[in-house]
């Protein structure tokens, strides 16, 4: 069997067009791919605010792909679920880096290995959908069902999570029931470390972050998680 080649170098014009799902996956590595050059020699302050601008890239985009695109993949392809458990277990290794790295303190000698680690597995995962999943999804869609699939993803990833949660089901129903709440607390930490020198902010964003852990554990949460992706 030949593979499809890879939708990297192909024009908008074969991949359903500028509002198509594949089109806009492109378009988000790519800013991806500059954020990773950013952190490049980063330290300090100026690389936790780099890594929190990649984090709120990667997470919603992440968890949207699971929530919207992988079940088509597992659905029109006969080996989507071999396909979708390697990125699956990659997003899930971004998770488990992140957490540490938030963990880590900056002149832990550890940090620049789990650093280098991350931004090789984000650009395997890169590659993985650009030249194996994407292709294959291409043959598999039209235009229409493309653009339809580009239109759930960019909505989902609106509203979904923007930080690590490493226990959460990498699958539906899991990873979908827990997203909106741990949207809201995540966007709302977001919100308050970005005010982090006003009275209060930091006490209130580590209590969403409490409550975000509980979220995480619930029975809901976990449920659809496979043993590739158990934590
Ligand atoms: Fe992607």
């Amino acid at each position: 069997m030949t593979h499809p080649s890879t939708i990297a170098d192909r024009p908008a014009t074969e991949l359903g067009g500028r509002r198509s799902v594949l089109v806009r996956q492109i378009a988000d590595h790519t800013r991806l791919d500059q954020l990773l050059h950013e952190l490049d020699g980063t330290t300090g302050d100026a690389q936790r605010a780099v890594l929190r601008r990649v984090d709120r890239l990667v997470f919603s985009h992440a968890f949207a792909e699971e929530v919207v695109l992988w079940p088509v993949l597992r659905r029109v392809l006969p080996d989507g679920a071999e396909l979708t458990t390697q990125v699956e277990r990659e997003h899930q290794e971004v998770n488990d880096l992140i957490a540490e790295l938030e963990r880590t303190p900056d002149d832990d000698p550890r940090r620049t290995a789990l650093l280098d680690r991350l931004v090789t597995v984000l650009r395997e995962d890169v590659r993985d959908e650009e030249d194996e999943l994407f292709p294959r999804l291409r043959e598999r869609l039209d235009d229409r069902a493309l653009r339809r699939l580009g239109w759930a993803w960019a909505v989902v990833a609106r509203v979904s999570p923007t930080r690590p949660h490493p226990t959460v089901a990498r699958r539906p129903p899991g990873n979908a029931l827990s997203g909106l709440p741990l949207s809201v607390l995540d966007r709302g930490r977001d919100h308050l470390d970005a005010r982090a020198g006003l009275p209060g902010a930091r006490a209130a964003s580590a209590l969403l972050a409490r409550l975000a852990g509980l979220v995480e554990r619930t029975p809901a949460a976990r449920h659809g998680d496979t043993p590739a992706t158990h934590r």
